[in-house]
């Protein structure tokens, strides 16, 4: 039985993601809390609906909290504060951001990706140190944005990748593996026409 935390702000759409990634796989057992230090969150709403415990949890009481309950891994997952030093030790942390890191770090990474008419961004999850996006990258994906590419499909292609991205992720880190991308590309979409040699 793994333990984890699912920390976050705001929708939980990740956090969505993550649950229904590990309720097909009831053979890991993993145990999924989640925390939000917003007591109006979606995220709350969420984890009610998807039968997962849940608990609102200030900023001020992490320490405590952290300090007495014990999680093999903690992920951030749209969590808008910036964690301290003294919560950071009590356990392994891991964040999700919408862009290749170390470029876009901050708000609005999409968006300002986006603006900046980069022509690949993509996904990152990364450890968390009390630098802002600025942990050791653990693994990347990327996404293209093509001359006719609107900013809607692109938002939407980030938040699909995130979605497939951080359950692998997180199952790897569990399991002490590392990702590949060929973990990710695994599933054939069927449009090779035979080419793969996989599923034809
Ligand atoms: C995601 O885009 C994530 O990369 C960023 O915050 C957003 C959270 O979205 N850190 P959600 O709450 O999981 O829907």
């Amino acid at each position: 039985m793994k333990k984890i935390a699912v920390m976050g702000s705001g929708n939980g759409s990740n956090f969505e993601a993550i649950v229904k990634y590990f309720a097909q796989k009831p053979e890991m057992g993993v145990d999924i809390t989640c925390l939000s230090d917003n007591v109006n969150a979606y995220i709350l709403e969420r984890a009610k609906n998807l039968g997962i415990k849940y608990k609102y949890l200030p900023f001020e009481q992490n320490c405590a909290y952290f300090a007495v309950n014990n999680f093999d891994l903690i992920v951030l997952a749209g969590y808008m504060r910036i964690l301290p030093d003294d919560v950071l030790n009590l356990g392994k942390f891991i964040n999700i951001h919408p862009s290749l890191l170390p470029a876009f770090k901050g708000k609005d990474a999409i968006y300002r990706a986006y603006e900046a008419g980069v022509k690949v961004s993509g996904v990152t999850v990364h450890h968390v140190t009390s630098e802002l996006d600025g942990g050791k990258i653990i693994a990347q994906y990327p996404v293209l944005i093509g001359n006719l590419t609107h900013f809607d499909e692109f938002e939407k292609e980030i938040h699909n990748v995130e979605h497939k991205l951080y359950p692998i992720v997180i199952e790897k880190l569990l399991k002490d593996d590392v990702f590949d991308f060929n973990d990710l590309l695994g599933g054939c979409s069927g449009t090779c026409e035979g080419g793969c040699g996989g599923c034809h």
